[in-house]
């Protein structure tokens, strides 16, 4: 009942909030050519993309709502989206597919990490990149202690968010390089939720 009638807007509600979206658009317009977004969810990412430079555009996302949020947000001034409900640790697509891999917000619920980083880099063109934004552990010990107690119940309420992941660790640990990251806290955000992480990796 929580997880399909409440989570879903609750979710497309805070991810929606002005320094979530002031993330968005630093990241999302790079993608480019033949573009996946992993976890698309309600699709927020979706009036940042610049459509000129996008062929064709695919997202996954394995919460039927969220997805079905994410339709209603579609104009005519998007490109083309091909929804498919599915996880990201098994995707049905051919090796070297994409040129981008967009992921934002994504890394802190999947279950498996290791295997959803593992899809993508097999997804990805060996010159494709993945453009990711994420939440995850704070570089200041009491905050990450804090982290580490709310995280014993953050779960539970929140589909699956765990707000203490190392992401550039996870990500390097999936064999990419970073050669571009940037990090701080969101303003305006408890700091236990807000650290970010984003940049470009390639495999
Ligand atoms: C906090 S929401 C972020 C949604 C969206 N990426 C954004 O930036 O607003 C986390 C998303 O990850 C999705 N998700 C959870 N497990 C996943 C998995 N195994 N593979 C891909 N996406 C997953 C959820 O359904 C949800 O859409």
């Amino acid at each position: 009942m929580y997880e399909k009638y409440i989570l879903p807007y609750l979710l497309n509600y805070t991810c929606g909030q002005k320094p979530f979206i002031k993330q968005r658009q630093k990241l999302v317009p790079m993608a480019k050519g033949k573009v996946l977004e992993v976890g698309i969810g309600s699709g927020l990412n979706m009036p940042y993309l610049n459509t000129s430079n996008i062929s064709s555009l695919v997202g996954i996302d394995p919460s039927e709502e969220l997805i079905q949020i994410a339709e209603k947000r579609i104009d005519n001034s998007m490109p083309k989206i091909d929804f498919i409900i599915s996880k990201a640790e098994e995707m049905k697509f051919d090796d070297n597919a994409f040129d981008t891999v967009l992921m934002t917000y994504t890394i802190c619920t999947v279950e498996d990490v290791a295997a959803s980083l593992m899809e993508i880099k097999r997804v990805l063109k060996p010159d494709g990149k993945l453009l990711f934004c994420e939440h995850g552990l704070a570089p200041e010990e009491k905050v990450v202690e804090w982290q580490n107690r709310i995280n014993k119940f953050w779960p539970y309420i929140s589909g699956g968010c765990n707000i203490n992941k190392n992401i550039p660790q996870l990500i390097e640990e999936a064999g990419f390089t970073i050669p571009n990251m940037e990090q701080m806290y969101l303003p305006k955000t408890p700091k236990i939720l807000g650290y970010n992480y984003w940049g470009t990796a390639v495999k």
